[in-house]
């Protein structure tokens, strides 16, 4: 079985800041850092330091894109389906407020170049069983979503960042939905609680396992009736920055490996909560070995 994951790649420009700038503010700010990140990029680095052989398809520019490349193959993602195009690398414009939240900023570059004609090349390395794993920052994921239903692939939707595209998915072929609050509020159409919106969304999406994130509140993985919580590990915290993907790339790395879905939550929140506790997206994720501290 394989893990194909087709997702952005990007330049993140962390500055840090004493409060998010508010409508016709000018501020300074307090330091500029430049990480390796983007959803897609993130996820497959914390597949793989999970312990899963992942192949991550995109795009970056020709130009600016080398160094992100370099970093995944040195922690053993398959780089070879990613398409180098003459157009900038996506990047993300993030303010890191003291207490560690962020707001970001997105330009999608090479990450909304994805065609049809690379999706069709892509697919071909790939067949019934092997797991596909999509967020919501490159163009055809509608038509990616279509190509892995005919090919009876496993499909994952974490659909982050949330708009309007989404509701053009066919996404009765998603088998697993990973969510936070405001996500799950939008798929079902409804407020709730947490479990409230568990329920609604998978009322909605019947044959869908779905995962539910709620911050310090913890996760919830539902499958039919059985129902796992997961509480979070509490650590200091640095920067939330790609918390959500390590939890996302570690929960589907341990289920791949044959886990079950209790100890694949539990390692996934272990591994989220490492990430909270250190500055950066991608450099932030730690590896497998380091959850036995947590
Ligand atoms: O989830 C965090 C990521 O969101 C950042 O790395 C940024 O690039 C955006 O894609």
């Amino acid at each position: 079985m394989k893990v194909l994951n087709y997702g952005s790649l990007n330049i993140d420009n962390v500055y840090s800041v004493d409060h998010f700038v508010r409508s016709g503010e000018t501020m300074s700010s307090i330091q500029m850092e430049i990480f390796p990140g983007g959803k897609g990029l993130n996820q497959s680095i914390a597949l793989a330091k999970s312990g899963v052989q992942v192949w991550h398809a995109g795009a970056v520019g020709k130009s600016d894109g080398d160094f992100l490349l370099e970093l995944m193959e040195n922690v053993g993602v398959h780089i070879e389906l990613i398409s180098k195009l003459p157009v900038k690398t996506g990047h993300a414009i993030i303010q890191r407020n003291r207490k560690g939240q962020n707001c970001i900023l997105l330009f999608g570059g090479a990450n909304q170049q994805v065609t049809r004609e690379q999706v069709d090349k892509v697919m071909e390395q790939f067949s019934e069983g092997d797991f596909l794993i999509l967020q919501n920052e490159i163009s055809e994921i509608g038509y990616i979503i279509e190509k892995a239903h005919e090919k009876k692939m496993k499909i994952v939707l974490n659909p982050s960042p949330m708009d309007e595209k989404i509701f053009t998915y066919p996404l009765r072929y998603v088998d697993y939905f990973i969510l936070n609050e405001i996500e799950a509020k939008d798929l079902c159409g409804q407020d709730g609680t947490g479990e409230e919106l568990l329920e609604r969304v998978s009322a909605k999406f019947p044959s869908a396992k779905v995962v539910l994130t709620l911050g310090e509140d913890g996760s919830f993985y539902k499958d039919g009736n059985m129902i796992i919580h997961q509480s979070v590990f509490k650590v200091d915290t640095v920067d939330t920055t790609a918390a959500g993907d390590t939890f996302t790339g570690y929960l589907i790395g341990g289920l791949v490996q044959g886990e079950t879905p209790k100890i694949a939550m539990e390692n996934a929140s272990k591994a989220a909560a490492i990430a909270v506790s250190r500055s950066g997206a991608a450099p932030s994720i730690p590896y497998r070995s380091e959850l036995d501290a947590q």
